[in-house]
């Protein structure tokens, strides 16, 4: 059995032939299943707590860096702690996007100047909470709807959390194994939307569709999609319009990312995979030149900054942020 599980583990080097796992972090390990509700059968826990000892450590490794002043952002331990990478992946993962989506020309052209240095739509009340989707990759849903979420306050002024669930559930074309936001705004253009009280979130997908409700049903007229790869076309929407969905390459920082600047430079630009949304941006106090988007992500609220991340802005398309990102138009 042993020699069996050694070979398995492999790839992962050979401490699990030798020392299995780390006595010293018992007490840690424990706190953490009982954080998470984790409760596994004999055989799956240790298999799961080397999982997370092996994350502890990438965490552990580069907040070390980061101590040393060589990393602009920490990591902390999360959810996602006795999960391989393959599974978050698997797990959260979004198709590839469609490749015939209409750009806006016009924007591309435009030039932009005299905006703000400093936008924070949370700061004018923008402050629908941070979800978690659970395991259902739904990004892309939490990511249109927040944006027109945020539409609808600059608008009515109202805070109106709307239904991700009637997109997983009466979009045939999408599903908690992945979709993408504009599948999701078309959807809100055509049947429209209600709010999440009407139609709450289960993360899981439920083909009844439930699309014949007595509340209130908001459509919007269309969406916009923006300059590929124009950070400035991207701050112009942020600061003139508001919250706006954008897509990104999430590697595996990304996942334990807990606070500071986040700059990566092993993320692509191309091979985007999670869709968030974008609140505001800034800039940090002690250093002008470090600008960041602000960014709301679906993972609950006890991952990034209470649900949000500082990502690095005017950092040559960091992850491909500005490769597709669109605002609803109410
Ligand atoms: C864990 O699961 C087992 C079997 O399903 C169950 O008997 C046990 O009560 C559970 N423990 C906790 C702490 O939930
Ligand atoms: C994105 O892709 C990377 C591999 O390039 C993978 O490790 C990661 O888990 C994926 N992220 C999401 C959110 O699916
Ligand atoms: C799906 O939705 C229908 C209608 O609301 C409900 O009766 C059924 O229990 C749901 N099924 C699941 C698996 O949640
Ligand atoms: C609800 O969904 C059904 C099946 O997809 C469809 O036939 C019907 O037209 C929809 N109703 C509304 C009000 O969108």
């Amino acid at each position: 059995m042993k020699f069996f599980l050694c070979l398995l583990f492999l790839c992962w080097g050979l401490s699990y032939c030798f020392s299995t796992k780390n006595l010293k972090l018992d007490t840690k390990w424990e706190s953490w299943k009982t954080t998470y509700s984790k409760n596994y059968s004999e055989k799956e826990e240790s298999f799961r707590r080397l999982v997370w000892e092996k994350n502890l450590k990438f965490i552990n490794d580069h907040n070390r860096l980061y101590k040393e002043g060589k990393k602009t952002y920490f990591l902390g331990m999360n959810a996602f702690g006795d999960m391989t990478i393959k599974e978050t992946g698997s797990m959260l993962n979004i198709p590839l996007p469609p490749v015939r989506i209409r750009r806006n020309t016009k924007l591309k052209k435009a030039t932009y100047s005299g905006l703000p240095k400093r936008v924070d739509w949370r700061k004018h009340g923008f402050r629908n909470p941070v979800r978690n989707q659970w395991g259902c990759a739904s990004c892309w849903a939490f990511s249109a709807v927040g944006a027109v979420e945020g539409q609808l306050f600059r608008k009515t002024g109202k805070l109106v959390e709307l239904s991700k669930q009637m997109l997983i559930d009466c979009d045939r074309q999408q599903s908690c194994r992945g979709g993408f936001v504009t599948g999701a705004f078309k959807y809100m253009k055509n049947k429209g939307i209600v709010s999440e009280e009407c139609y709450p979130y289960k993360a899981k997908k439920n083909k009844s569709c439930l699309n014949e409700t007595n509340c209130p049903v908001t459509k919007i007229k269309k969406h916009v999609f923006l300059p590929s790869g124009k950070e400035q076309a991207l701050m112009h929407a942020v600061a003139t319009v508001g919250p706006v969905s954008v897509t990104v390459h999430a590697i595996k920082s990304f996942f334990y990312y807990r606070g500071g600047l986040y700059s990566e430079t092993k993320c692509k630009k191309r091979q985007i995979n999670h869709s968030l949304l974008v609140v505001g941006y800034g800039y940090e106090k002690k250093d002008e030149n470090k600008k960041y988007w602000i960014l709301k992500n679906s993972w609950g609220a006890n991952w990034g900054k209470k649900g949000y991340m500082h990502f690095q802005k005017d950092y040559n398309n960091q992850c491909g942020i500005a490769n597709y990102a669109f605002y609803p138009v109410l």
